[in-house]
């Protein structure tokens, strides 16, 4: 079964969906270790609960690519294959992208390439689109840019503040993450340049 490694930095509502697909059999893969980068982070506390694999690696201060090293060490001595960003807020440096290359997703909470970036949903009201969603897509050098593997769409309403559109947004996240794993996982992704090619599953 795939390793995986899950990056986060705060609440982990992602970490925890992940999780319990894990737990179902959804996921098509193991959760070898869950680091965080924030000593704090809720969602690392709710990890070492469920008595996951955690390492707790505080990068403030860190130079970025002395600090992604430390990282892959991490991930490499857990046996990790594939790397899932969950609400992990740092830029990655080419040495961890060069240590998983076309291994690394993300999840961000719009129709990427619309409203990259922080505040995503705020973004989003504020331009008066009538549709949103979320996006899971690999991980390259650009902030939020790498090809997109999946995503889903949610109404945008007139009554929607951004934290109302975040938890309609979030509830897709929920479900598309475990599944986008689950396909990279049992190995029907392939990249073509931007595309993202998925086989049906034999
Ligand atoms: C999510 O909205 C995700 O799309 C974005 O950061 C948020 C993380 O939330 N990248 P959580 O920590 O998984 O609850």
């Amino acid at each position: 079964m795939t390793r995986l490694g899950i990056l986060i930095s705060g609440r982990g509502s992602n970490l925890r969906a992940i999780a319990a697909a894990a737990r179902d059999g959804r996921l098509g893969a193991e959760i070898a270790l869950v680091l965080s980068n924030r000593p704090g982070a809720p969602g690392l506390a709710w990890a070492r609960e469920q008595g996951l694999p955690v390492c707790e690696l505080p990068s403030a201060g860190r130079e970025r690519e002395d600090y992604d090293r430390e990282v892959v060490a991490r991930l490499r001595s857990a046996g990790v294959e594939l790397v899932a960003l969950a609400g992990y807020m740092r830029l990655l440096s080419g040495v961890l992208l060069d240590a998983y290359p076309g291994r690394i997703l993300n999840i961000h909470p719009s129709l990427l390439p619309a409203f990259p970036g922080l505040d995503a949903q705020q973004q989003a009201i504020e331009y008066g689109v009538k549709f949103s969603g979320c996006t899971v897509h690999f991980v390259d050098e650009s902030l939020d840019g790498g090809p997109v593997l999946v995503q889903a769409v949610v109404p945008v309403l007139d009554s929607d503040d951004a934290a109302a559109l975040a938890a309609r947004i979030l509830e897709q996240e929920h479900r598309l993450y475990p599944e986008a794993i689950r396909l990279v996982a049992e190995g029907r992704v392939r990249l073509d340049g931007r595309h993202v090619r998925v086989s049906a599953k034999i």
